[in-house]
């Protein structure tokens, strides 16, 4: 039997169907149609599906959908406001912080919430903060530059 669960994605009330088994990840991207949170390894290893829940980051891919009931849940979309693109997101252009795109959303999460905790990062601070985000592609150097110029 399908389970019914209420939840918040975004700030707004959402309520889907889903199996007991079905990871957070895949009802994200699946029925409510959320693609920006991405699926890297499916195993908790890469932080590319990485969301938050009452905010605090987690990995939707080891998060069960059911665990949403009554619970608010925050993705890459509820990051700009309206047309305004979130301080982190336009760094993140401006400075070509990223190639394929594949890892970006999660390392913004993760970044968002590493600023909300310690505005003012070393160097250090921000790649310890973001070590569980993994990146193909940059090598990281622009990824950890956009996120102090971004605290700066
Ligand atoms: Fe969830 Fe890699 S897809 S951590
Ligand atoms: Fe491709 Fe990071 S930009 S994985």
């Amino acid at each position: 039997a399908k389970i019914h669960v209420s939840a918040t994605v975004n700030g707004e009330p959402v309520e889907f169907l889903c199996d007991a088994s079905a990871s957070m990840l895949d009802v994200l991207r699946g029925p409510l149609g959320l693609t920006g949170t991405k699926e890297g390894c499916g195993s908790g290893d890469c932080g590319a599906c990485s969301i938050t829940l009452d905010g605090r980051l987690v990995c939707a891919c080891l998060m069960l959908a059911a665990e949403a009931e009554g619970r608010e849940i925050g993705t890459i979309e509820g990051m700009a406001q309206g047309d305004h693109l979130h301080p982190l997101q336009q760094k993140f252009l401006e400075m070509a912080a990223l190639q394929c795109g594949i890892c970006t959303p999660g390392v913004l999460m993760a970044a968002r919430a590493l600023l909300e905790k310690n505005p003012d990062p070393t160097e250090e601070e921000v790649r310890f903060g973001l070590a569980g985000n993994l990146c193909r592609c940059t090598g990281y150097d622009k990824i950890v530059r956009a996120v102090l110029e971004t605290a700066a």
